[in-house]
């Protein structure tokens, strides 16, 4: 792990559809890293693209280009940064002016704003930013970039860019002691001004990062070095949650509704459908690789709807059991290949992030898993509250591997590969 002392580190995250804002104080003593969160804020912009079904790229770029500096100001707020009382000469200096205008040229939504309430502010006291510069959707990605190489040049502090991927597999390191029950905001109140351990891990470590976009098992052989044993060959996991929600009439983001649903079976309800035998496949279950694919089996969802309907069955009444059976098939698939896998290559660390990470049942069969079939393993899996995107872990990975570059030399790299 390569940190210093003690680092803060503001850190940005565009990728998709949330716009996050992290400042995060690393600090390492006696082999433990400390993580005190000065502020963590994420601004959602799920209900927007529930109107599409999916998130639209050029919708989600002009949202950040809304929230970003609302949220930095906050969050500088939370870290005690203010507006300079001199005169800043430096931040007002001709010079800078003129590399902002040439540094946001495509973000003019952002341009004015910037000028107008980043521009008088005191420099804050941090030693790096941090941004996610993929994978990612392009327009996402690049106003995160440009907000953050305009940071770098005009507080002259290094910049390092982030994979996304990364950030989803260090968020599992972060053990935070917050209990479930808790609501959302309260969590994410609780997670700003605390401070967390991260967890030391023996290698190889298995990390299976499943999210909206990806689904792939990483094998870390050392601390910081991946190789992506295996990935999805079409849709990622959380797409397929996605998809299905949108052909079962529920809402956007459809992992958590079809969770939702798939809770509500009644055991009533399970006996009686079992007549209509509601199964579908576990495609690649048993392929000798690692590999997924997603969309066969949210075809095949799609068939047995229509073939229901077709039969005459209220699909109202069916849905929560397809739901289930839809959630048990991809959470059997995940889990028997990252089993496997962990067999193979004698991993003594699982790491479990991304937003589908959040599943309770996919948390609950993963840890079965391992105490029945790997009982040396140690199994970590991110907090709910980190599992899905946000910028706690961005500043992270920039803490624990990243390398600073020049501003001139971070760009957007929307098919970023964790190996290689
Ligand atoms: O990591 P993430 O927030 O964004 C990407 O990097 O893609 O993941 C978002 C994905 C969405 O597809 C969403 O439906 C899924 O995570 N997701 C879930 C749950 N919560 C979010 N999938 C299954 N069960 C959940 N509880
Ligand atoms: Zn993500």
């Amino acid at each position: 792990m390569r940190i210093q002392k003690e680092k803060t580190i503001l850190a940005i995250e565009t990728s998709c559809d949330e716009t996050a804002i992290a400042i995060v104080k690393c600090s390492h003593a006696a082999h433990t890293i400390s993580v005190r969160v000065l502020s963590s804020l994420v601004a959602s912009q799920a209900k927007l693209h529930a109107k599409f079904g999916g998130v639209v790229p050029n919708l989600a770029r002009r949202e950040h280009q809304k929230n970003l500096i609302p949220l930095l100001r906050q969050a500088l707020n939370a870290a005690g940064v203010k507006k300079s009382k001199t005169k800043n000469q430096n931040a007002k200096s001709k010079l800078k002016i003129q590399k902002l205008n040439e540094i946001l040229a495509r973000e003019t939504n952002l341009l004015e704003k910037f000028k107008r309430y980043i521009v008088p502010l005191e420099i804050p006291p941090i030693d790096a930013l941090a941004v996610t510069s993929g994978p990612g959707l392009s327009p996402a990605l690049w106003v995160g970039v440009n907000f953050s190489r305009a940071l770098s040049s005009l507080w002259d502090v290094p910049l390092i860019p982030v994979n996304h991927m990364e950030g989803h597999l260090f968020s599992a390191l972060l053990q935070i002691p917050i209990q479930r029950s808790k609501s959302a905001t309260s969590i994410s109140a609780q997670i700003s001004n605390s401070e967390f351990k991260i967890q030391n891990i023996k290698t190889p470590a298995l990390a299976l990062l499943v999210s909206g976009g990806h689904t792939e098992l990483v094998l870390m052989e050392k601390f910081g070095k991946y190789k992506i044993i295996g990935e999805t060959l079409d849709d990622a996991a959380g797409e397929a949650f996605d998809k299905v929600a949108r052909i079962l009439g529920l809402g956007y983001p459809g992992g958590p509704a079809i969770a939702k649903e798939a809770q509500s079976v009644k055991r009533r309800a399970q006996n009686n459908n079992a007549k209509l035998k509601i199964k579908l496949p576990r495609p690649m279950i048993n392929s000798g690789d690692y590999n997924f694919s997603f969309s066969g089996l949210k075809t095949a969802t799609l068939y047995l709807v229509r073939d229901l309907e077709n039969a005459g069955h209220s699909i109202e009444k069916l849905r929560p059991v397809i739901a289930r059976e839809f959630q048990d098939a991809a959470i059997e698939i995940l889990v028997k290949k990252t089993v496997r896998a962990m067999k193979e290559y004698k991993a003594k660390t699982l790491l479990l992030g991304g937003g589908v990470a959040a599943n309770t049942r996919l948390r609950k069969k993963m840890q079965e898993a391992v105490r029945e079939n790997l009982s040396h393993v140690l199994c970590l899996i991110s907090h709910v509250a980190l599992a899905g995107d946000n910028a706690l872990m961005v500043a992270l990975a920039a803490c624990l591997t990243g390398k600073a570059k020049p501003w001139q030399k971070v760009a957007a790299d929307p098919n970023a590969r964790l190996s290689d």
